[in-house]
């Protein structure tokens, strides 16, 4: 049975209560869930699967990555770690309706960070059912690197969605 790690940041807000969602729905036995700053990063090898949450909180932080964002300080750690053998799958939070060109872009920038490392990243997710202009987490296949998720203006999806995500994402770590 594969080991998934559930890890997400920040805390106490929407990003918070996802990662316990998505944590519940797997057995207790092979999964454990962890903010980024309650696991050290050599713990990650403990898991075949990681999924990493995060929310989009201002394109430009993303883009500079300042040392005020918390993920700086946990991917300037990840060289200590083999990534090769691992399964990544991302899912994050974002406003569609007040950012629709930057929506949800953090999902890129932390796939991008396990991508460069050797990780094969899982979960990909369908645009259908967004209303936005740009994203940089839609890849060249039309399809969202991870599973977009929108408490502001789509609350009432959230579970349906990630209940359809992690059948599609307990399958594909199934498949190897
Ligand atoms: C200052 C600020 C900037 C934001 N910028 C973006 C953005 O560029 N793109 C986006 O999709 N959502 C953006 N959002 C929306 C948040 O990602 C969204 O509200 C998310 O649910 C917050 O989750 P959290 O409270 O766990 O961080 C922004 C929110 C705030 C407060």
């Amino acid at each position: 049975m594969e080991k998934v790690g559930v890890i997400y940041w920040p805390k106490g807000g929407n990003v918070e209560i996802v990662a316990r969602k998505i944590y519940e729905r797997f057995d207790k036995a092979n999964a454990d869930i962890f903010d980024i700053q309650s696991i050290a990063v050599t713990d990650l090898v403990n898991y075949d699967c990681l999924i990493f949450g995060g929310s989009t909180v201002g394109a430009e932080t993303w883009q500079e990555v300042t040392n005020n964002n918390k993920w700086y300080a946990f991917f300037s750690e990840l060289d200590k770690v083999n990534f090769k053998d691992k399964e990544v799958a991302l899912f994050g939070l974002g406003d569609q309706i007040l950012y629709p060109n930057n929506f949800v872009d953090s999902l890129a920038f932390i796939k991008n960070e396990f991508v460069k490392r050797g990780a094969k990243v899982i979960g990909k997710w369908s645009t259908e059912g967004y209303t936005f202009t740009g994203s940089d987490a839609v890849e060249k296949d039309g399809f969202f690197c991870g599973l977009a998720l929108d408490e502001d203006q789509q609350y009432n999806m959230t579970d349906e969605r990630i209940n359809k995500w992690l059948d599609q994402l307990k399958a594909e770590i199934n498949a190897g």
